[in-house]
């Protein structure tokens, strides 16, 4: 796209609610012009701004995998002014969508290699797609075991509860999810935190990556764990959620000393994030 400011025009396909709550709704969106598609040519792990007329814009990121082509996926947490906004629209309105900016998730360098992904909250989006992308057949033979341990506060509270279903029925993915707290006599999953299940499970740290997303707290107590389990910094991948204006490094809005979290991240190692000042 030439002007980087420029959102593609796309429509709102379908809205899912994900959470009992009400607060977190997924969009499918389609591009309104053949060939966009095409041109938005995204990896997981990036993000896109999306724009609501007279509203504003908002960075989310693309729940959606590479290999899902023909739509855009983005949950969306209702938290103020642009999101509520969001929430109220419908199938067949029409947004903007500006991207895909940033990062991704280092895929070169985890082929051959073991994955594992440690997601708590909504953060779980682009690890979703991360995992759609993994598991896609033209895919799934250039990773090791792929493990994902993952949490909510309640059962109600899981995002992409029919993929969690149908990942939990396959032998090629280790799936552990976990709640804080259930009084759900049928729930067969685990009940405690996040870091605390990554510890019981102890996935291994032979020939692998760890993808780190979630709340703070979940992220403070979750990192000495992968630590202990011999993860180097460098294996330790995670992503940042700055205020963003711009998206593309022009603004200055989202820095952390020298790096713009919107173009030279919102992916770091931890071994990069140690390099940098403490003010995320
Ligand atoms: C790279 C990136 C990826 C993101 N991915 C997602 C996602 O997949 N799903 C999702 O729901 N949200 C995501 N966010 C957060 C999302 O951008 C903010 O929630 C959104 O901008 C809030 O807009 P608003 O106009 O509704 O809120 P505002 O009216 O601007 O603010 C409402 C409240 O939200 C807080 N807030 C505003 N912006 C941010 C922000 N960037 N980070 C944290 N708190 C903020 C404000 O302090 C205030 O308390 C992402 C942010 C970044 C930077
Ligand atoms: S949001 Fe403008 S420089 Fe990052």
């Amino acid at each position: 796209m030439e002007n980087p400011y420029l959102p593609y025009p796309v429509r709102i396909d379908s809205v899912v609610t994900e959470t009992e709550d009400r607060n977190l709704k997924t969009f499918k969106l389609v591009f309104l012009h053949a060939g966009d598609s095409d041109t938005f040519c995204h990896r997981a792990g990036q993000f896109a701004e999306l724009s609501i007329a007279g509203k504003g814009e908002i960075p989310i990121g693309i729940a959606s995998s590479p290999t899902e082509q023909e739509f855009l996926l983005f949950t969306v947490n209702k938290v103020g002014v642009v999101t509520s906004a969001l929430h109220q629209m419908l199938a067949g309105d029409i947004m903007g969508v500006r991207g895909p900016l940033g990062n991704w998730y280092p895929w070169e360098q985890m082929e051959g290699k073991n994955v594992v992904i440690i997601g708590g909250g909504f953060a779980f989006t682009t690890l979703r797609a991360s995992i759609v992308y993994m598991l896609h057949p033209e895919n799934r033979s250039r990773f090791g075991d792929i493990t994902v341990i993952y949490g909510a506060r309640t059962p109600g509270m899981l995002l992409y509860k029919d993929e969690l279903s149908a990942w939990g029925e396959r032998d090629d993915i280790h799936l552990h999810i976990t709640v804080d707290a259930t009084d759900d006599p049928d729930w067969k999953h685990n009940v405690g935190f996040v870091p605390t299940i990554t510890q019981e499970k102890a996935p291994s740290a032979q020939d692998a990556y760890a993808i780190v997303c979630g709340p703070p707290i979940m992220i403070k107590f979750t990192l000495p764990i992968l630590s202990e389990l011999g993860f180097s910094r460098e294996r330790i991948i995670m992503s940042l959620e700055m205020r963003m204006k711009c998206g593309i490094g022009m603004c200055g809005r989202c820095n952390i000393g020298s790096e713009y979290v919107c173009r030279d991240g919102p992916v770091f190692s931890l071994s990069q994030l140690a390099q940098l000042p403490n003010e995320y």
